[in-house]
């Protein structure tokens, strides 16, 4: 009884693989990422530096671009290169801007000495910027006032 339960299951099994093989086989030619045949070779995009000074900021709220390079800098779960610049304790001689009193506050709007949990992984609002072309279009147009 049992032997021949698994051997139906199996039989199901090998059914729905094969099914599967073809449905994936009838899905057409294969093809690159940006659509290009896949015996052409594109040249490398051009590589764009980082671009020096600081940039002003277009709206009130925006995370200021980062204006030196960043992959020398770990961030991890628990190491941060970034504060031993920018944290409170270090900025002033460090001669690096402080972060701001956000950068202090948890979720609770408790203000803490170190900083907070949501804004550890500095990155991820924080990009450095680049003297490249736009990638897509924007049309975006600040507030009045708001810068
Ligand atoms: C060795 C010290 C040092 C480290 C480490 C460092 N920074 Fe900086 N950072 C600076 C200095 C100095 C400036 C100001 C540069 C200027 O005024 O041109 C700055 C500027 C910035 C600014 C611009 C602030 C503004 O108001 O325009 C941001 C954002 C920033 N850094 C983010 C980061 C992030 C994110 C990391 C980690 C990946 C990091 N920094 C690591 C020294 C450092
Ligand atoms: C969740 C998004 C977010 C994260 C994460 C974050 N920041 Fe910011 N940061 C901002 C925003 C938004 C501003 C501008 C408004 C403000 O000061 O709150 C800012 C401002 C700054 C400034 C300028 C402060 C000033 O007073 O001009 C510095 C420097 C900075 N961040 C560095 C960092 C570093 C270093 C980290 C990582 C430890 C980090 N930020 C993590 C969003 C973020």
């Amino acid at each position: 009884m049992k032997i021949s339960a698994i051997a139906g299951i199996s039989a199901l099994a090998t059914t729905l693989l094969l099914g599967g093989l073809v449905v994936a086989q009838n899905t057409g030619a294969v093809e690159s990422l940006r659509g290009a045949d896949i015996d052409l070779t594109l040249p490398a995009d051009e590589i764009h530096q980082q671009k020096e000074g600081r940039e002003a900021r277009n709206y009130r709220q925006q995370p200021p671009l980062v204006p030196h390079s960043i992959g020398q800098y770990q961030i991890d779960l628990r190491t941060n290169q970034c504060l031993s610049c920018h944290d409170w304790t270090n900025a002033g001689e460090r001669g690096a801007p402080t972060l701001s009193m956000t950068h202090y506050l948890d979720r609770d709007g408790t203000q803490l000495d170190t900083v907070a949990g949501t804004r550890w992984f500095c990155n991820q609002c924080h990009v450095p910027q680049a003297n490249a072309p736009a990638l897509v279009g924007n049309t975006f147009q600040p507030s009045n006032g708001s810068n």
